[in-house]
């Protein structure tokens, strides 16, 4: 197991929990991976170190609340390097040895968020539909290599990820899934080759009906959503 995130200390310590617990060895590369080539230096770390990935897991993503032309640049540039840019290159970096293999497997994370825009949170929905359309595609191609790929489009779960985006208080309609669940289904569905997973049925029935109302209709509601208190 290689774990990648930025906070060195939170990365040690789950190694250490994984042993502990599972006896299972990890490595650390503590990395920020919205910066420019990050994703090729985690792949050099790995050549250097001689391991092969067998199943790529892209999860690190962040959000942003507000409205796009007052939320700062900067910030929003960042997401897209991470959500968008981290994911489909370190895809691009590890999957020809999965080919050559003829074995492998990639899950990338997703969101409930990229079926729809989601105003005051648009560039988040933007990467994530991004996310879910490049995973799909890429499915598709890589089926005949024995490569599955599972594309995770989870809807609001219990993790750091509110704090994280700064999105406030928020209380979704649905309420937050426990994480566990979330890794539940899209194992589930790497044994069963890949593909498009939408955990809970909450989120199942949001999207499909989806298909039926008019897509304005789905916009003012998804903009109810995440719209700032003072523009309400
Ligand atoms: N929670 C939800 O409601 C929800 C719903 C749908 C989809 N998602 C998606 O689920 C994925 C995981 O998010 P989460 O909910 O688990 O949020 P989280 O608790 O904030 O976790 C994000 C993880 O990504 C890492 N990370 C963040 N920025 C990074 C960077 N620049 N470089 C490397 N690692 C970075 C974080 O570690 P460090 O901070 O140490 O770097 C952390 O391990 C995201 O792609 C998110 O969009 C979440």
């Amino acid at each position: 197991m290689v774990l990648v995130a930025r906070s060195h200390e939170k990365l040690e310590a789950l190694a250490h929990e994984l042993m502990q617990r599972h006896q299972v060895k990890s490595q650390i590369l503590s990395r920020d991976l919205s910066i420019v080539g990050a994703a090729q230096g985690v792949v050099q770390a790995l050549e250097e170190r001689g391991i092969e990935i067998e199943l790529l897991v892209n999860n690190a993503g962040f959000g942003a609340r507000g409205e796009f032309w007052k939320l700062p640049l900067d910030r929003q540039s960042e997401m897209l390097r991470l959500n968008i840019h981290a994911l489909m290159e370190l895809t691009y970096f590890l999957v020809p040895a999965m080919i050559a293999k003829r074995r492998g497997a990639i899950i990338n994370v997703s969101s409930t968020a990229g079926f729809q825009p989601v105003p005051y949170t648009t560039v988040y929905g933007a990467s994530k539909a991004f996310v879910t359309s490049f995973s799909l595609g890429l499915g598709e191609e890589l089926g005949r290599y024995g490569v599955k790929v599972v594309t995770l489009c989870p809807g609001g779960t219990q993790t750091n990820f509110f704090a994280a985006s700064q999105y406030g208080q928020k209380t979704l309609p649905g309420g937050l899934q426990p994480a566990v669940e979330v890794v539940d289904a899209a194992l589930r569905k790497l044994d069963r080759g890949g593909g498009l997973v939408v955990p809970r049925f909450f989120n199942k029935a949001s999207i499909f009906v989806q298909r039926f109302i008019p897509r304005s209709w789905v916009l003012k509601v998804s903009a109810d959503l995440f719209r700032p208190p003072d523009l309400r």
